[in-house]
């Protein structure tokens, strides 16, 4: 991001999301260089935001998220949201603005950017925080501090992350959130279809903040392996989170 275009963003959406951005860096914002080599040139625009490498392969998450899930939903559920959000994008006024900001300023009746935006968003973060090892990852320093602070400690915070994913009616997503304005208090929540804590114009206020960790709990996200089986694919992910990754997208 150039000065300009940080000065023009900074003063569209708060400044903190800005000057700390999420995953921008990761999913491809602006306009991004496209390998035309790689899968996920196939399912992006010539400019606007690109479909993200997954940084493992298909079966790595096995046997908490099997292979042909993974496959489906990054090359084509998660890939359907970039293309849908880059078309979405055309000649609208939101066009050039970092995924965050975007997510910030639009409303309720944004419906393609609220969507497929999130879609995007959500999806980019939730590949970002598994983790192929089968080795348990924890918790530490400055993130286990807030944790124990926030929830008085991780299995209380887990047992709130899977209650959140299970009692979502529908299609939604769990969320371990970072409160903005007092950053040690970490939250979870859970929010409807692809919105997420970062809609300021679309989630009530008690739901908004920096989301550290997502749970897709969208059919599609475990339907082919576990069926009816939420909590079962819930647990199975929350064995499977990179703690390192969450604790570098605090602010
Ligand atoms: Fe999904």
């Amino acid at each position: 991001m150039d000065k300009r275009t940080f000065i023009k963003l900074s003063g569209m959406a708060g400044a903190g999301l800005v000057a700390a951005p999420l995953v921008s860096g990761l999913i491809g914002c602006g306009n991004a260089p496209v390998d035309p080599g790689t899968p996920a040139a196939e399912n992006a625009a010539t400019t606007g935001f690109t479909l993200p490498e997954l940084g493992y392969a298909h079966d790595a998450l096995e046997p908490a998220i099997d292979r042909q899930t993974m496959k489906i939903h990054h090359e084509r559920h998660h890939a359907g949201y970039v293309r849908k959000l880059n078309a979405a994008l055309e000649g609208h006024a939101m066009g050039g603005m970092s995924l965050e900001a975007l997510l910030a300023g639009l409303g309720p009746d944004d419906t393609g950017l609220r969507n497929n935006g999130g879609g995007h968003f959500n999806h980019a973060l939730f590949w970002k925080v598994l983790t192929p090892s089968s080795e348990p990852s924890q918790p530490s320093g400055v993130l286990a501090d807030r944790i124990t602070a926030s929830f008085g400690n991780q299995e209380t915070l887990l047992t709130a992350l899977s209650q959140a994913a299970g009692s979502r009616f529908g299609s939604g997503w769990a969320w371990l959130v970072q409160d903005e304005s007092q950053p040690n208090r970490l939250f979870v929540c859970s929010t409807a279809n692809q919105d997420n804590p970062l809609m300021k114009g679309v989630v009530d206020t008690h739901l908004q903040g920096r989301p550290l960790l997502g749970i897709d709990v969208w059919e599609h996200a475990y339907y082919l392996n576990y069926q009816n089986r939420r909590t079962d694919y819930v647990a199975a992910v929350l064995d499977r989170i990179n703690w390192s990754e969450v604790a570098a997208l605090m602010a």
